[in-house]
């Protein structure tokens, strides 16, 4: 009797054993720079992005020109550092030219990618003083369906000529003397996309992009270029192809290039929804090999790097069922997913250079407006957070785990010799024990947690009523031995420890 109670805990204890998530961590391991451009963001004009959102002339919440101080103040708080603009969707059928000089004789026109009316008061200097305002890096996305090279190549004049010429004495004719100095121009948005005004195969994508990126660079040489990579995943859709084309065509020419994901929960299914983070780092590999694929056997190329400039959760909102005004409303599920998205951008911070969320304001946004003021959804938080690893670097972890429900990416701040472990439990249920080694340095025996966790799944926020779904920090003791401690993460959870290294 004894002896079967024996063999029956040993069994136990060795299916524990077996069970036990384990990750080693080593900060010489890096992989490379969370670069600040992660978290970038996204403003179209689109539903109520830019008008009601960012910009609301006359409006008690805005300042002299326009713009919401509101929705600035929420923007410099979830550590916004670039803002890519007009589109999207939209910037295949924009003319700038409609959007600079007097307001009240800019043209009205139909905006044929959303059905929308643009009044085109919110123009290029409009959008550049608020880049100014805010302290954010523009970047310009041209228009490369319906557009001309040409028209990408005086945009750039517009707004980076020093010298006296056209394009910069109408800049200056509408008050603006100092160049504005954009680095980061988009060469076209989802040109592969079938439903995109002027979709273009592959080769005729490139000729455009290429010539274009010639006459742009003849402008200003300093400019960063970003291809439009292939965001058709559908399963006639050869994404592949087109990035492998692109690349090798444009290679000479091109800093980045693009991938968009959307994700979302259309099964009620947790751990499949928080499992796309696999897809995003499949993604994230074929296109790092494809970059390595066209560069190889030419040394001393520029370096190519992803630009992951179009992200979110997005399913409810989609075309008519809400009118295209893409009003997602947020949930804490969704607050979950920022974790997966960025736990994967550190993961592959060796090319991920650059990441803008979509968007800002009321389409599929973090922050959410109406004329009395605004609300923060639940993806705001982490958003917020996770910005506060920018410029450290990123890790590359043994992790050994029996499923997959551990989602992990760690970072390193050398100054302050801080660890940073961001860790999202996808399980609906199961809590998880998770046993960190570290091979370098003893870890203090206190950390500081960061934690968003709600028994609701489907919680959300409103105007006046967005405290729901909010982070817990707290001081907690890591019980450390021998360089090593364990720690729990709760069902549906997302944690960030921060440990100081001895
Ligand atoms: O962000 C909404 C839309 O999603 C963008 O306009 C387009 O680029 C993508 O398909």
């Amino acid at each position: 009797m004894k002896t079967f109670t024996l063999a029956l805990l040993t069994s136990a204890a060795l299916s524990a054993q077996s069970q036990q998530i384990r990750v080693k961590v080593d900060i010489d391991r890096a992989v490379g720079e969370v670069h600040p451009h992660v978290f970038g963001n996204f403003a179209e004009h689109l539903g109520r992005c830019i008008y009601g959102g960012m910009y609301e002339e006359g409006s008690p919440l805005a300042d002299a020109d326009g713009y919401r101080k509101d929705v600035m103040r929420a923007t410099q708080e979830l550590g916004v550092t670039l803002l890519r603009w007009p589109g999207g969707n939209f910037a295949s059928g924009y003319n700038w030219k409609d959007g600079i000089g007097p307001k009240d004789k800019r043209p009205t026109q139909i905006d044929h990618a959303w059905d929308g009316i643009e009044t085109n008061r919110f123009g290029t200097d409009e959008f550049l003083k608020y880049c100014e305002r805010v302290g954010v890096e523009p970047y310009i996305c041209i228009n490369t369906g319906l557009g001309s090279i040409e028209d990408a190549r005086n945009w750039v004049e517009y707004t980076n000529e020093a010298r006296q010429s056209y394009w910069a004495d109408q800049r200056r004719r509408n008050g603006r003397d100092k160049p504005y100095g954009v680095k980061y121009w988009g060469l076209g948005n989802e040109i592969d996309g079938p439903w995109q005004l002027g979709h273009k195969n592959a080769d005729d994508y490139s000729k455009f992009a290429l010539e274009a990126a010639k006459a742009m660079r003849r402008v200003d040489p300093s400019i960063k270029l970003i291809a439009s990579g292939s965001s058709n995943f559908g399963p006639a859709a050869d994404w592949i192809g087109w990035n492998r084309t692109v690349l090798e065509r444009l290679r000479q020419e091109i800093d980045y290039i693009s991938l968009h994901t959307y994700v979302g929960n259309r099964d009620n299914d947790l751990e499949k929804f928080l499992g796309n983070g696999d897809i995003i780092d499949h993604r994230i590999d074929v296109v790092r090999g494809l970059i390595t694929a066209a560069r190889s056997g030419r040394p001393n190329q520029r370096p190519i790097y992803i630009s992951y400039d179009e992200w979110n959760v997005w399913y409810r909102a989609r075309g008519s069922d809400r009118g295209n005004t893409l009003e997602e409303i947020y949930n804490f599920e969704d607050a979950l997913a920022m974790g997966m998205f960025f736990n994967s951008f550190f993961r592959n911070a060796d090319v991920v250079k650059m990441a803008n969320l979509a968007q800002l304001v009321n389409v599929i946004a973090p922050i959410f407006t109406n004329k009395q003021g605004l609300f923060l959804q639940p993806i705001y938080f982490p958003i917020a957070e996770y910005g506060k690893q920018k410029g450290n670097q990123a890790l590359s972890l043994y992790v050994s785990q029996p499923g997959k429900l551990l989602d992990i990416s760690a970072t390193y701040k050398n100054s302050d010799k801080a660890l940073y472990l961001n860790v999202l439990n996808r399980s609906a249920k199961q809590d998880l024990e998770v046993r960190f080694e570290s091979q370098q340095g003893t870890p203090g025996g206190q950390a500081e947690e960061w934690r968003m966790n709600h028994s609701n799944l489907k919680e959300v926020h409103t105007f006046g009523d967005d405290k729901r779904v909010r982070p817990v920090t707290r001081t907690v003791t890591l019980p450390v031995q021998n360089n090593a401690f364990t720690y729990n993460f709760p069902a549906h959870s997302l944690t960030i420890l921060k440990v100081a290294l001895r």
